[in-house]
């Protein structure tokens, strides 16, 4: 029996469970399937609806706008299909959320241009860093059995104004540019079409040698030139709505253009000379490093810097939000700030490879728009991350574009975790509308998803606010980075050993008799700090203004350093530690109190993993705090949770999972929460 059908199976056994032991007062069981559309498999009609005869420049592309007629009856304006698509489902989002007032009339254009998903899909169905199953694309079906799901997918991404998607992983398999599978690609790209959905490829850059057989992928070659052109032509000629591709170069062990001693522009401005006559784009990723680097986190300045404007205007350089990789908390890469005469964008994980996998309940829309809200101060106060990336501060506002890594797999629930699907409504919402506050966007999903009653919306949502920084408290606290257990990222190894030093927790955390941190300064350390402009570089240069919750990010301090509290530096990390310890073991207690308000499926879905990020927060403390007291020879104080293992237990322990699962609840280490 495959995944699928053991959850349908216990899901339909919940439901009779549910049926039999329950009052009627409580909801009847729902899967999650349904998202926050109440019914995902029929779309929404809205009955009033004009196409412009004018080109409104308002509105836009996308835009609508939402006005009473003379009967009171709502109507919605648009010059396009897609601006009605959305400006239906915002009217619906309205009237859900006891929020439509007609009084006055309504606008709504998106900010971002390429608002986009990225899937990191493979033809052999598994998902990189996926935890919701398998991949929702069955390749070995298509075309010919179409799945109802695609058009499922694609109905939930026009309701929050996704409007692109990449279908494959960025560690991409050649055969995605074949013959064969363009013709799957097409089928999918047909049935998005009507959502304003646009497809995209992963591209792997050896390419013309895998599938061709020619002898070189060198970008200045002709021949590699010439097979680049016909691709893309033939691909036009299937889907000629294609969207363009996304390239991972020349980064963990990827082919690209330094393999024949090219630089990063010479292969992204080939590819985006191919693309560019039908109007494609390319979504060039700054995630680059080399193993040799002192410091990891300033490579990406390194490597693009020396680039700025050599790059094609339909190439935008793709950068994560933090400047290692997807941690609880980054400070913002300061590429962002850096480039000048390129298109950027900003990529987010919407899939909690760091952050619990779906056993966490995570909301992670108070991470993303730290991020965006972040002033890089490269032309004075107000040069924001989502400024920069909306075109704002260098006038290129047409490329202005944001994606975000899916948590979508083939689960019935779509994202492993009830609660994570939150995170795929609040990253659409975000690029529609980066303004929106994380509170606003919870309150539209709590009330689309469950329900509007206050009593269960307000614990409920405070609960999902805290739970990022609650998060970063019990993994990773005061700006440690990568304490974890690889190769699945799930659980805390500081101790691991791994083939590459900055695939080590040790590269990271520096944990030593002389202290803990890694110093990023300008006298001491790699001068990380210095790819930051003023007042940043200060701040952060200096332990004294650095702010806390970044301070072992750029410094390595003794172990007895005194923080802003008093606290020695180890008790501030135990401390520190301990609070995210109770805040998990408190979302337990608010979930049982909304009990009544939610259906026996989906709340016992959510208590199990809830119970397990408890135990795992503890497990983290255990396990990093262990580790960390053979060098600072000090005590956890006595008022913190006692560890319930030992540092050699936790050592001994070994998950036995692949990089693709998520461990099921019951085998990780045992931990009881009195
Ligand atoms: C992380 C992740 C990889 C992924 C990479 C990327 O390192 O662990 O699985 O391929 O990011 O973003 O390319």
């Amino acid at each position: 029996m495959n995944a699928r059908k053991l959850t349908l199976g216990l899901f339909v056994a919940l439901m009779v469970m549910g049926m039999q032991s329950c009052g009627q007062s409580r909801p009847e069981n729902k899967s999650g399937h349904d998202l926050w559309l109440g019914d995902i498999t029929v779309p929404v009609e809205a009955p009033y609806k004009v196409l412009l005869d004018q080109y409104d420049k308002e509105l836009g592309d996308e835009g609508f706008r939402i006005k009473s007629n003379d009967k009171g009856v709502a109507v919605i304006y648009a010059n396009t299909e897609a601006g009605l698509l959305y400006g239906t489902y915002h009217l619906k989002r309205l009237g859900e959320c006891g929020d439509l007032n007609l009084d006055k009339e309504i606008v709504e254009v998106p900010a971002f241009k390429y608002r986009v998903l990225n899937h990191w899909d493979n033809p052999n169905l598994t998902v990189e860093r996926g935890y919701a199953g398998k991949s929702l694309w069955k390749w070995e079906e298509l075309p010919g059995k179409v799945r109802p799901e695609y058009e499922e997918y694609a109905r939930a991404n026009a309701s929050i104004g996704i409007n692109g998607t990449v279908l494959n992983n960025v560690n991409a398999d050649a055969r995605m540019l074949s013959r064969e599978y363009l013709e799957k690609v097409k089928v999918l790209a047909d049935i998005f079409r009507p959502y304003n959905l646009k497809v995209y490829l992963s591209l792997n850059f050896a390419a013309p040698k895998h599938l061709a057989g020619l002898k070189t992928s060198d970008p200045l070659d002709k021949d590699v030139i010439k097979w680049w052109n016909d691709k893309v032509a033939e691909i036009y000629s299937i889907i000629p709505d294609f969207g363009g591709f996304l390239v991972k170069a020349n980064s963990e062990g990827q082919s690209g253009p330094q393999d024949y001693g090219r630089t990063h522009a010479d292969g992204a401005n080939m590819i985006a000379d191919a693309v560019k006559p039908y109007g494609g784009i390319v979504m060039w990723r700054a995630f680059v490093y080399a193993a040799e680097s002192p410091d990891r986190a300033k490579q990406a300045v390194e490597e693009f810097m020396p680039l700025d404007g050599q790059f094609r205007d339909n190439v935008i350089i793709q950068i994560k939000n933090g400047p290692v990789d997807f941690q609880p908390r980054e400070p913002f890469s300061p590429l962002f700030g850096q480039l000048e005469h390129t298109n950027i964008m900003a990529e987010m994980q919407i899939t909690q490879e760091y952050l619990g996998h779906s056993n966490h309940m995570v909301y992670l829309h108070p991470m993303w728009k730290e991020c965006l809200d972040s002033d890089t101060y490269q032309k004075g106060e107000g040069s924001t991350v989502a400024a920069e990336t909306l075109g704002k501060v260098h006038g290129n506002t047409q490329w202005s574009a944001i994606a975000g890594v899916t948590n979508i797999g083939d689960s019935v629930n779509w994202c492993g975790h009830q609660l994570a699907q939150a995170n795929w409504y609040a990253f659409g919402r975000m690029a529609w509308n980066p303004e929106l506050s994380s509170e606003q966007i919870l309150d539209e999903w709590l009330k689309q998803t469950f329900t509007a009653d206050k009593k269960f919306v307000e614990p409920v949502s405070k609960m999902m606010l805290a739970s990022r920084e609650a998060c970063v408290k019990y993994e990773m606290p005061m700006g440690l980075h990568h304490t974890f257990k690889g190769p699945d990222h799930y659980g805390p190894g500081p101790w691991d050993r791994s083939s590459r030093p900055d695939w080590e927790p040790a590269y990271y955390h520096k944990a030593a008799a002389d202290g803990v941190g890694f110093d990023r300064t300008s006298k001491t350390g790699t001068n990380a700090v210095s790819q930051y402009h003023e007042p940043l570089k200060s701040l952060y240069d200096n332990a004294e203004t650095c702010p806390e919750n970044l301070i072992l990010w750029f410094h390595h301090l003794p172990w007895d350093y005194k923080m802003k509290d008093g606290h020695t530096l180890w008790d501030e990390l135990c401390y520190t530690f301990e609070e995210g310890i109770k805040e998990a073991r408190g979302f337990i207690d608010t979930w049982k109190s909304v009990e009544k308000f939610v259906d026996p499926y989906r709340f016992q879905c959510v208590y199990d993993r809830l119970v397990r990020q408890a135990k795992d927060a503890i497990w983290w403390r255990d396990a990093t705090m262990l580790y960390f007291q053979q060098y600072s020879r000090m005590e956890i104080p006595s008022d913190c949770t006692a560890p319930q293992h030992t540092l050699d237990e936790l050592r001994r322990f070994r998950l036995g999972i692949s990089n693709y699962e998520t461990p099921a609840l019951d085998k990780l280490p045992e931990y009881t929460l009195e």
